[in-house]
């Protein structure tokens, strides 16, 4: 029987996430079938159940349904723990479910594929929501000199930071707290989502720094057409995306894809829509 995978979300129709997953297992040879599962908001648990029974092997989940997946988790890694989300759930032998998280992972990789590294650098993440909390920990992995969180509300970034000052090199504020200059500039925030620029002061970007947007899409977001204006180098996450789903495969079938393929495909994918 083929082993069956699947992307929990709702809405899900618009997940790149068979196209990338299909086009791994063909790279590969590794026989699965991907689909995507649009659950019921409040049915969450009981279709991933259902999938289970049904031969499921493992799901990446998406909005809204992290949290959930967290909390069904009989088993966590540490990057799930500490992003108190689950992306990835894998149904182990014994029938027990593993839930992590690689979408740290998959924006720690995406940077470095595009030659940003992290040590020793000023780093600032716009936004305190699940998005961001999701990928602090990987981040952190890599050591910057720094990492300041800003939030239009500025007691949710300070309350995450709080989360994470274990690491030494956090602290987190409102936007209008932010001061001094960054290497590299994350906007984690869903304001891309509507088209929104947050107010970010000028003199933002360190010369040569990069600015990258956890969204992506046919057209720059706003925040990085401003970024560029700045002199900073934009990069939107449609490489993240297809570095988590790598990390994801990996879990699963123990097989590590070539992302650079999938990523030429998808984006050509989305400039021809
Ligand atoms: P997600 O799972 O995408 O992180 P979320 O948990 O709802 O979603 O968090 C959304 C984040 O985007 C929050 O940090 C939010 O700021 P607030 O905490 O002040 O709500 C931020 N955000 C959303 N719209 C924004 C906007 N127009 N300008 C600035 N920040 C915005």
């Amino acid at each position: 029987m083929t082993d069956r995978y699947a992307v929990f979300g709702n809405p899900v129709a618009h997940s790149k996430s068979p196209l990338i997953h299909t086009a791994f297992a063909e790279q590969t040879g590794q026989e699965l079938a991907y689909s995507a599962v649009e659950a019921p908001r409040d049915g969450f648990a009981g279709a991933w159940q259902r999938f289970v029974q049904e031969g499921g092997r493992g799901a990446n989940v998406t909005v809204p349904f992290k949290g959930e997946a967290y909390t069904l988790s009989a088993t966590l890694s540490h990057r799930a723990r500490r992003a108190q989300a689950v992306n990835t759930l894998i149904v182990g032998g014994n029938g027990r479910i593993y839930g992590d998280n690689t979408d740290g992972i998959g924006l720690a990789r995406d940077l470095a594929h595009h030659g940003v590294a992290l040590k020793g650098k000023r780093v600032l993440i716009i936004g305190a929501g699940g998005a961001v909390r999701g990928v602090l920990a990987p981040l952190l992995d890599e050591a910057p000199s720094a990492l300041f969180i800003a939030n239009r509300t500025a007691a949710k970034a300070t309350a995450l930071a709080d989360v994470f000052s274990d690491t030494g090199r956090v602290s987190g504020g409102g936007l209008e707290a932010i001061k001094g200059r960054f290497d590299v500039v994350i906007n984690g925030s869903s304001a891309s989502l509507v088209g929104d620029l947050p107010p970010l002061p000028p003199a933002l970007f360190a010369p040569g720094a990069t600015a990258y947007d956890m969204m992506y899409g046919a057209e720059p977001t706003v925040f990085l057409r401003w970024a560029q204006t700045q002199g900073a180098r934009p990069i939107d996450g449609l490489g993240m995306l297809v570095e988590q789903a790598a990390e994801s495969f990996f879990l699963w079938r123990s097989v590590r894809p070539d992302t650079a393929a999938v990523r030429t495909a998808l984006r050509e994918a989305l400039q021809a829509v």
